[in-house]
């Protein structure tokens, strides 16, 4: 497998979703065209970049998914936890020396279009949903200024808080 190449079946229809996978997509593809260099700075560099950028997605998707009150977070969760700890043992080995760039990559580039469209959009119908409660209660503006209040609390200080620990919106948002 080469580069990952977007395509239209891979939208989840909620943009800022849609936005980030196709970031991870861009990273996995850097890391393609980097993974026989002899450069090991850069290469521990992409490694890192990907891995950091990947959980601040999973940290976004959850707090998302547990505003908009989805059945499935707990496995959902899971499956983000269990595919970390795999990225992060496999960036170990490459810091003790190994050449791992190549399993890397394959497991990345497998592991992501296939989560994307299994996993992702099981939520899809669920948040757009969600959103656009929260969307129309941000339009319903003045007139009642209540449900536009409690719909703000609710979705984006929750998520700004929990993401603000590690810098996620950083490097998520470019703050
Ligand atoms: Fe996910
Ligand atoms: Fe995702």
């Amino acid at each position: 497998m080469a580069h990952l190449v977007w395509s239209a079946d891979l939208d989840t229809g909620i943009a800022e979703i849609d936005r980030q996978h196709q970031r991870i997509a861009q990273y996995i593809n850097t890391l393609y065209n980097l993974r026989s260099s002899p450069d090991r700075q850069a290469l521990s560099k992409v490694i890192a970049d990907t891995a950091e950028y990947t959980e601040s997605h999973f940290a976004f998707e959850e707090s998302l998914l547990e505003q908009a009150g989805y059945t499935f977070l707990g496995p959902h969760k899971k499956v983000h936890e269990l595919f970390i700890r795999r990225i992060v043992s496999i960036q170990e080995r490459f810091e003790a020396g190994e050449d791992v760039a190549e399993e890397l990559h394959k497991l990345l580039s497998r592991w992501l279009f296939s989560h994307i469209r299994t996993e992702d959009h099981a939520y899809a119908s669920i948040v757009k949903k969600y959103l656009n409660r929260v969307d129309a209660a941000q339009r319903q503006g003045a007139a009642d200024a209540e449900t536009r209040h409690i719909d703000y609390e609710k979705l984006f200080p929750e998520l700004e808080h929990r993401m603000q620990k590690k810098g996620w919106l950083a490097r998520l948002f470019g703050r």
